[in-house]
């Protein structure tokens, strides 16, 4: 575990391994006390910008061993996002220097108002850009557990810092648990096994929890879900954790696309980039994450959190093209193609979800490629039908670092998911838009009049970069810092506000 905490000591006689100290495209260098310091970074071009950064030297003596400078960009547009990607940036940069303990002089206070919020996208940085998914590496000489320590430093210690530091540290273990769960491989990460880390955060949290088994999921009537998890040796669970706090000023479902693995099912997937569909349960891991994060926090929200785990494969009993399901609803889907199958699981679990009467629905699904080639790898699509619910939504986005940008649903789209043999089909019978067909196939099973937003981050579920906090061939954990905003806003403000 890294310890974090707020220090007022000065970079100058800091003694542990290293000082990361941030500065602006206008700090003047020779201010830092460091002897040669303009003319190294003249020579290096380093000019404060965002996303640079140097190692000023070397010394491999006391106080610190090395200092690093890193760039914050414009002083006027100093704020969460730059100083979540800079405090990474750093983390990151100090596992060359296998530093232990280290002192960020990141310039929080320099955010002015905003402090609290860029303190805590700093912990947020920090701590993510520290850790990496190396559990199945066994080599030791490639295996470094990160910085064990680190004091972010401030000018002046504040109970509103420190409770940011807080939120700061709550935010990074959330993303960082559902980052672990979207990055586990699919052999281990089953749908019991994803039912079984819902027991644990049930028990430590005390969130009521409802584990569905196949027979349990068909007296329901969930014939959609069903259908697709019948591919698999795996036996499909249907996830519920609920939470209900004294004094709820606010009810929200949120529901998380669940596959443990898509291999297209009868309508496979090519063989490249397949094994990336491990990822395809991120919408879940972001809705633990988040209910990790709710359970520390405890905001006044009641919570209903629905997964409906499995997996998507070609077996003896998998369903096929030209199959005809209905769906818990009463409404019946024909299947056009098995690889649309997000859909489907998410139809049942719309379903049930709303049975429990919530003021607004959040779903996270990595659904479909369309929205990557819309969008590109780091931006989400989100879509709904009510749009204060929307603006909420990427108001909370934008507050915690997760690109979001909202797409159309347009009515007269719904006729190319219109079939002549079943209520609805599972595919839109033309090549363009799909991730807003996608989109339409799930507003279908929305109660009228229930506010609804729907999240495809199929793009950013899994990172091939280096990026912002989020390391390349691991999970991000996108949409575990938008949910908790979202709840913390309707419980009125972040604790800290
Ligand atoms: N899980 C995939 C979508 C996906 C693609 C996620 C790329 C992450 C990265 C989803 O189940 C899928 O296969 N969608 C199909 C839908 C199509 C068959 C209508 C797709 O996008 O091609
Ligand atoms: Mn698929
Ligand atoms: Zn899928």
């Amino acid at each position: 575990m890294t310890q974090i905490g707020l220090t007022v000591e000065k970079p100058e006689t800091f003694r542990g391994d290293a000082v990361a100290r941030g500065v602006f495209d206008d700090t003047d260098l020779s201010r830092l006390g460091v002897p040669g310091l303009t003319d190294q970074a003249k020579k290096l071009r380093f000019k404060g910008g965002a996303g640079e950064s140097f190692f000023a030297f070397d010394r491999f003596g006391s106080p610190s061993k090395h200092l690093l400078l890193v760039g914050l960009g414009k002083r006027s547009e100093y704020g969460p996002a730059a100083a979540r990607a800079a405090a990474a940036t750093a983390a990151r940069r100090l596992r060359e220097r296998f530093a232990s303990t280290a002192l960020f002089a990141l310039e929080a206070e320099a955010a002015g108002r905003r402090a609290p919020v860029v303190l805590s996208a700093l912990a947020e940085g920090t701590l993510l850009g520290n850790r990496r998914f190396q559990k199945y590496v066994t080599d030791k000489e490639r295996r470094f557990e990160g910085l064990s320590g680190i004091s972010l430093r401030v000018a002046r210690k504040s109970a509103v810092l420190q409770e940011a530091l807080g939120l700061g540290k709550v935010l990074a273990d959330a993303t960082g648990y559902a980052r672990e769960l979207a990055t586990e491989p699919a052999n281990v990460l089953t749908p019991e096994f994803m039912a079984e880390e819902a027991r644990k955060l049930a028990r430590r949290h005390g969130f009521e929890l409802k584990v569905l088994d196949e027979k349990a999921c068909a007296k329901l009537g969930m014939g959609a879900y069903l259908a697709v998890a019948r591919g698999s040796h795996h036996p499909p669970r249907f996830i519920h954790l609920r939470y209900r706090p004294k004094g709820a000023k606010f009810h929200i479902a949120v529901v998380g696309k669940g596959l443990t693995f898509d291999s297209g099912g009868i309508s496979i997937k090519p063989a490249d980039g397949m094994g990336a569909m491990k990822s395809d349960m991120s919408g879940s891991a972001a809705v633990m994450g988040a209910m990790a994060a709710i359970g520390a926090l405890k905001p006044k929200v009641a919570v209903d959190a629905v997964m409906a785990m499995c997996e998507n494969m070609p077996g003896g009993g998998a369903y096929r093209p030209g199959d005809i399901l209905t769906s818990m609803s009463g409404k019946t889907i024909e299947v056009l193609n098995t690889d649309a199958e997000g859909r489907l699981t998410l139809a049942d679990a719309l379903c049930y979800v709303q049975r429990q009467k919530p003021d607004a629905v959040v779903d996270l699904a990595t659904l479909t490629g369309a929205c990557v080639v819309a969008l590109g790898p780091d931006f989400s699509g989100a879509m709904g039908n009510d749009q204060p619910l929307l603006d909420a939504v990427l108001a909370a986005a934008k507050e915690s670092g997760d690109d979001l940008w909202q797409l159309p649903l347009p009515a007269a789209y719904r006729k190319y998911i219109k079939t002549d043999v079943a209520d609805v089909a599972n595919m839109s019978r033309i090549r363009w838009g799909g991730a807003i067909t996608a989109g339409l196939f799930l507003s279908t099973f929305v109660d009228e009049g229930r506010p609804w937003v729907h999240l495809d981050i199929a793009g950013p579920a899994l990172r091939d970069d280096d990026g912002g906090d989020a390391h390349r061939a691991e999970g991000s954990g996108v949409g575990v810092r938008t949910l908790v905003h979202l709840v913390l806003s309707k419980a009125g403000g972040p604790r800290k506000a």
